[in-house]
């Protein structure tokens, strides 16, 4: 039986940093290798590699991306036939991301229109919303991530609850729900699930140990907090249909 129980089956991770050398998830060929291993056991089947998109910081890193998924497809495809990989990058908003985009500079979400993208922490709610609508103006549609981490929108939920009326995907990580970034982001997790606003629960992973690519904890604890067919949605059915599947 997958490890999401008869009900949820395999997962789909849109949220990953698995590729190596690209940005601050895995280091080298073998972390990467070790990342694919730990995804495939714990249950994962479709994973979008989604590294930083943020050249101030990481540099033009496209061609590294395209160098280490090349590598990652192979052994994949070796070890892992009925595993599947996807492109995407996580784009750190700025005034230039739009254009962009537009240009192919970065990456949609297995090409197609969803955006996964990601702010400074301390951004307020005015340019989230403002950043967030302007990529939707341009057809994109945006998929926040983490949005667990803004103090700014889950302080009352209210502006997280606007954000979903206006058609925002939202991204909470899998170890905030199971706990592994503390209390307090745990509790906020449960309440934004409980309230039914979020949309993906993806894994954001960057290594093996503080940070590892497995969905199946946050399997478990969804299927008890609000049933095994809220946790299917959370970890496949949506995901599947933000990349197109
Ligand atoms: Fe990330």
């Amino acid at each position: 039986m997958m490890p999401g129980g008869k009900n949820v089956g395999s997962f789909t991770d849109i949220h990953s940093h698995m590729l190596s050398g690209v940005d601050d998830g895995a280091h080298d060929d073998n972390e990467m290798f070790l990342m694919l291993d730990m995804a495939y056991k714990t249950g994962t089947r479709r994973i979008c590699l989604t590294p930083h998109f943020n050249p101030e910081i990481w540099g033009d890193n496209n061609q590294k991306f395209e160098d280490a998924f090349a590598r990652l497809s192979e052994y994949t495809a070796k070890n892992y036939p009925d595993m599947s990989l996807y492109t995407g990058n996580e784009i750190c908003y700025s005034q230039s991301s739009i254009g962009q985009l537009n240009r192919r500079e970065c990456k949609t979400l297995n090409g197609g229109k969803h955006v996964l993208v990601d702010f400074h922490p301390g951004e307020s709610y005015c340019a989230i919303r403002s950043a967030l609508l302007d990529l939707m103006g341009y057809g994109y549609i945006p998929v926040l991530a983490h949005a667990e981490r803004y103090e700014c929108i889950t302080s009352t939920l209210d502006e997280l609850h606007e954000l979903n009326w206006l058609g925002v995907v939202i991204q909470l990580s899998a170890s905030s729900l199971i706990g592994r970034r503390g209390e307090p982001l745990r509790k906020k997790t449960f309440k934004i699930l409980k309230k039914g606003l979020a949309d993906v629960v993806a894994s954001d992973a960057h290594n093996i140990t503080t940070r590892p690519p497995c969905l199946d904890g946050a399997a478990k604890i969804l299927s008890k907090l609000c049933g095994e067919n809220c946790a299917a949605l959370l970890l496949r059915i949506n995901p599947d249909k933000i990349l197109g599947l």
